[in-house]
């Protein structure tokens, strides 16, 4: 009999991978405020339509997914914690950075630390309904380490719900090169309400550039080391693969929700100020988005 996993919440990353592992014979139960079992419907890329339904979370909990808006994980943590098995293997999943170290010292010894950081892009059009809308490279890294058989749960589980996923030794440089590109992409987008395929105009051309500028020195002085035509390569070639999609900053927005600012946006800031750097334009786009500020809604 397979492990049972936990996926917390239900946003568009647990859901494609809840569903994934579910459609993939793992057994799948969800962590949600709502009690009962969840029902919605998942549009695959390709593969049309399924019904599915999942139960809600027994205790105790060994496997756990948390692919939750980064301000939401410790407070998510802190429930589940008694919650879980001692030897609980968790994983978390979202944008941004900061969370690894709010949540180790949490764990118990042989409770381990897994993250997944994912360009896999999945919608809601409705609360019970998901659709899978991109796919791109995973990476999953151990952040505590655990036996040979809890690795082998999570590193088979993970290969089911984030295919194409690669193993790293270091998940550090692959976060900062995510996060250049979500503080690029998601306060843009979510300031100029655009999809993301609209960053690609001359007129965010000059901002963009800038603000990778900032984003390197910031980098470079925790030792990571980027190439400036590198990294807008990388930031120009999602938005182009992600043209016609909504950045979840733009989604969070505009429905009223709260933004992964601090974990984005604010945390490059953070650092930064740490290390006596400044940064006016991401103080910019943090100050629009955190005063509700539309006096940036139009650069023309
Ligand atoms: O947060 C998001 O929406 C995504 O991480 C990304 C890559 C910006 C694409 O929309």
């Amino acid at each position: 009999m397979n492990p049972v996993w936990t996926v917390v919440g239900q946003g568009a990353i647990g859901l494609l991978a809840a569903s994934r592992l579910h459609l993939n014979q793992q057994q799948v139960q969800l962590f949600r405020r709502q009690p009962g079992p969840f029902r919605y419907q998942f549009e695959q890329q390709q593969q049309g339509l399924r019904q599915i339904e999942l139960p809600a979370a027994t205790a105790p909990i060994r496997l756990v997914l948390i692919p939750v808006k980064a301000y939401a994980v410790l407070p998510a943590v802190r429930q589940l914690l008694p919650l879980l098995s001692a030897d609980a293997q968790v994983v978390l999943c979202h944008n941004g950075m900061g969370t690894i170290e709010q949540v180790l010292p949490l764990l118990s010894p042989a409770q381990s630390l897994w993250f997944v950081s994912t360009s896999q892009a999945a919608f809601k059009p409705s609360a019970s309904q998901i659709r899978h809308t991109g796919s791109g490279p995973s990476y999953l890294a151990c952040l505590k380490a655990t036996d040979a058989l809890h690795t082998q749960w999570v590193q088979s589980a993970m290969a089911l719900a984030f295919e194409p996923l690669t193993l790293v030794d270091d998940i550090t440089p692959l976060l900062w090169r995510k996060l250049a590109v979500n503080s690029v992409i998601n306060p843009l987008t979510a300031v100029h309400q655009i999809r993301n395929g609209e960053l690609a105009q001359p007129q965010y051309q000059a901002l963009i550039t800038q603000l990778l500028s900032e984003f390197i020195a910031v980098a470079q002085h925790y030792g990571q080391a980027f190439d400036q035509a590198d990294i807008s390569r990388l930031v120009y070639s999602v938005i182009g693969n992600t043209a016609g999609n909504y950045s979840s900053m733009q989604q969070d927005k505009i429905h009223g929700r709260p933004l992964e600012l601090d974990a984005i946006t604010g945390y490059l800031l953070q650092r930064a100020d740490e290390a006596g750097l400044t940064l006016p334009a991401h103080q910019a786009l943090y100050q629009a988005l955190r005063a509700g500020d539309q006096s940036l809604s139009s650069p023309r």
